[in-house]
């Protein structure tokens, strides 16, 4: 006998695609309306996955921001030059205009005040080898610190801004360039735990010490935790819509493919919290 389900449920299925984070998400159009249920059983599956995965879509560029905005409120984008003609929220990410794959472990925008809760990429083209997406849990990271590190950290800010990104116009940079300070261990607001929290290059310093020993350190700290065990790197399909939490993740791009290919994938970035150590 068929079970009864309440029409409130949401149903879709999650399937995880790597021990650590990671998870697939069948059963859901993100073509269509989505109702209040499913919408908060995907930001609960976001906090818990941390990165989700849905196949085949195919969404106009106002289907793909109602769709984002699941996640929460579409926000600017600090590279107006690859903005969408028209769709000034959806940001290109395309090799041809001169962009070079961030191939630097990163979580997006750091430089606001409230930076994005998750990065959201669709795969419009995708070349036919490599240019994958890795994402790694800074949950796991944060976890396997040894204690008296994790004590350390979770007493340290950086101070973020856009000097070193020189591929911005002036314009962003007045606009979204200001020293902006947020904790290097923060609270996710829907999972409740903590992860390590910073952007290598967008850190101008952490607090008390110079920005030399500053990178030096983020790079030491980089090297110690990004290990396989909490990376999931994500091969794109065409019609992919891969959602990154940045609230408790770090991505980068992988550039290891034809460059006579294309690879174009339209990102949409979407406002979160204040970072914050509970
Ligand atoms: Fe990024």
């Amino acid at each position: 006998m068929e079970e009864a389900t309440p029409m409130t449920m949401a149903h879709f299925q999650i399937t995880p695609l790597h021990p650590s984070l990671g998870a697939e998400i069948a059963g859901v159009d993100l073509s269509a309306p989505i109702d209040e249920p499913t919408r908060h059983a995907l930001t609960r599956a976001l906090a818990d996955h941390l990165a989700l995965v849905f196949r085949g879509q195919s969404l106009t560029p106002v289907q793909y921001l109602a769709a984002a905005s699941i996640f929460g409120p579409p926000m600017e984008q600090h590279y107006s030059q690859h903005n969408m003609p028209d769709f000034p929220m959806i940001g290109l990410i395309w090799h041809r205009n001169g962009q070079q794959p961030a191939e630097q472990w990163h979580t997006d925008h750091t430089n606001r005040e409230r930076p994005p809760a998750a990065t959201i990429l669709y795969g419009v083209e995708i070349p036919s080898a490599g240019g994958g997406t890795s994402v790694a849990s800074m949950r796991a990271a944060y976890v396997a610190l040894p204690e008296s590190e994790r004590r350390r950290l979770e007493s340290l800010t950086t101070f973020n801004g856009l000097d070193g990104h020189a591929d911005t116009r002036p314009e962003d940079r007045d606009k979204y360039g200001k020293p902006v300070e947020h904790p290097m261990v923060r609270t996710h607001p829907v999972h409740g735990s903590k992860a390590v929290y910073f952007h290598i290059s967008k850190a101008t310093h952490i607090d008390g010490m110079t920005p030399e020993a500053s990178k030096a350190y983020m790079r030491d700290l980089l090297d110690r935790m990004i290990r396989p065990e909490i990376v999931y790197q994500h091969v794109w399909r065409k019609g992919d819509v891969l959602v990154i939490d940045d609230r408790a993740t770090m991505h980068r791009a992988h550039g290891d493919y034809d460059r006579s290919q294309s690879r174009v994938l339209w990102r949409i970035i979407v406002e979160g919290d204040r970072p914050r150590l509970a």
